[in-house]
């Protein structure tokens, strides 16, 4: 028997927090409006997009960068792409910041593969025109001829907020002689007064940390791997210090990395390991730890934190990548590919006798909900916020189908007995996208305080679910083959209760 209490509260927000500014100009009504186009979600106006680079903020402005291939919409030629942001909501697409090149007296072709960029605060380097300046450092994938390639590690810097970019006269900057040494991620360590960088060699599983006081001579400080879930090459790293909000005034250090994916080798994933950094040496709080991961959808990758964040914000916010490269180069949408997440917010949290990694949409993410007052039983355009929670003990699953139309459905549901949060795209609709897209994820929760929490995003070709306020997530793409759905709660042998609360949310394009 099925039992069915729908409790739909369309909410209208008394807030008095202004409007964003917006930084593009409404071209056209088709502007950012194809089939699958998400509208509260970055994706590039046209051609491929993999990881992002080089998040920084600097003077009112975000940077976000990313793995761009402007002549295509599949992955090659890799260069920069650039957009800025003055809310981490709305972005203004910049020309290609970094470019692929060839040496003209070598024939050498050079992709730039994914890295970071650094304020220059006291000009360490002596390449800023003022008293600091953005200081790009990236891998350098060099190809000497059809089949050689070199990866190491090159800078460019840019005296002009971003806008244009040199590269640096004596590159490279890290050259071990490997094929596969790559994705620098460098932050400043006040501790020690000098910079940190980690990158990987991704075939051996191990993340390298390397020192230098002016971003141009680097000498290795310490090595870490070989642990956690080393069933695929490790990519892009990133370290930082999160408070653990449970307990004051305590923080720990995260490495996270991107390689395998929590159903096994076949998809990729992220995982993260919470322990020490002593400006030399990452010591992990376990090393025996079963693998953890950052999100248990198919579709979150290559993430990495913002760099330079003003200190009175003390935020640190992560981007990733909605893909996976399973089969990220054949997504049925045109004329782009690849979106970034929502910009989450991450810090730590002592529970289930560990450490855990906990994100959250940014608070500023309410900006885009809207004030109509929409009946979500009806189909409406699949861009919506919901908040819900229920007790999941009366039923054996329980939870929410969204983007229904038709025979077409994605279930967000709580298994009681597995307790296990699931997204379940089977029948989403996908129309063909591709063999092994269909699948079910699913994560542990548990109720907390007897309920369970969804606070979901669904953003047309994009469902993003943050479980228990930050403590689980599951980012997956969908591809249905309506533009409009609705949606509705369900609960199988028994009857939930559900409080929902659900907006509308305004697209950042128009
Ligand atoms: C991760 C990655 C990086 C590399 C980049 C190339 O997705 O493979 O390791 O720098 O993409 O585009």
């Amino acid at each position: 028997m099925r039992w069915l209490i729908i409790s739909f509260i369309v909410t209208i927000l008394f807030s008095c927090v202004k409007s964003p500014r917006r930084h593009r100009p409404i071209v056209d009504s088709l502007y950012y409006s194809e089939t699958h186009r998400p509208q509260f979600h970055f994706s590039p106006p046209a051609q491929w997009m993999n990881d992002p680079n080089g998040l920084v903020y600097y003077e009112g402005e975000y940077h976000l960068f990313y793995q761009y291939n402007p002549y295509g919409p599949t992955w090659a030629h890799m260069c920069w792409g650039h957009a800025v942001s003055k809310d981490l909501l709305h972005w203004e697409h910049l020309p290609v910041a970094l470019e692929e090149y060839t040496d003209p007296a070598t024939g050498d072709s050079t992709m730039i593969f994914s890295g970071t960029v650094v304020v220059d605060k006291n000009n360490s380097s002596g390449l800023c025109d003022g008293k600091d300046c953005l200081v790009a450092i990236y891998t350098s994938n060099v190809h000497k001829d059809s089949r050689e390639v070199v990866q190491h590690q090159s800078l460019a810097y840019s005296n002009d907020n971003g806008r244009t970019w040199e590269r640096y006269s004596k590159n490279p900057i890290l050259d071990i002689q490997r094929k596969d040494f790559r994705d620098p991620k460098v932050f400043w360590y006040e501790p020690q007064q000098r910079w940190i960088m980690a990158l990987v060699i991704p075939d051996l599983c191990k993340v390298r940390f390397y020192k230098s006081t002016n971003l141009l001579d680097w000498t290795q400080a310490s090595e870490f791997g070989g642990i956690g879930d080393t069933t695929r090459i490790w990519e892009c790293p990133d370290l930082y210090e999160l408070p653990i909000e449970n307990k004051p005034g305590k923080s720990k250090w995260v490495l996270s990395l991107s390689g395998s994916h929590p159903q096994g080798p076949t998809f990729v994933g992220m995982q993260y390991f919470v322990g020490a950094f002593d400006g030399t040496t990452f010591t992990p709080d376990d090393p025996r730890q079963p693998p953890r991961y950052v999100d248990y959808g198919k579709d979150f990758y290559a993430g990495i934190v913002f760099n330079n964040f003003p200190k009175e914000d003390n935020r640190t916010i992560m981007f990733g990548w909605v893909n996976n490269w399973t089969y990220g180069n054949r997504l049925p949408t045109a004329p782009w590919r690849g979106a970034m997440s929502i910009p989450r917010e991450l810090s730590l949290k002592e529970m289930d006798g560990g450490i855990r990694l906990i994100q959250r949409p940014i608070k500023a993410i309410r900006l885009l909900r809207s004030y109509e007052i929409i009946d979500l039983s009806e189909n409406w355009n699949s861009e919506l916020e919901i908040e819900m929670e229920f007790d999941p003990t009366n039923s054996t699953e329980a939870g929410i189908k969204i983007l229904k139309n038709g025979k077409e459905e994605t279930l967000v549901g709580y298994n009681s007995k597995t307790q296990e949060v699931f997204i379940d795209r089977t029948h989403a609709g996908n129309a063909g996208v591709i063999k092994d897209f269909d699948s079910i994820e699913r994560v542990r929760a548990k109720p907390v305080d007897g309920k369970i929490k969804f606070h979901l995003f669904i953003d047309q070709s994009i469902v993003e679910v943050f479980v228990n306020d930050g403590e689980q997530i599951l980012t997956e793409q969908v591809f249905p083959t309506h533009k409009k759905s609705s949606l509705s709660t369900y609960s199988d042998n028994g009857r939930t209760a559900f409080r929902v609360l659900a907006w509308k949310m305004r697209s950042i394009w128009r």
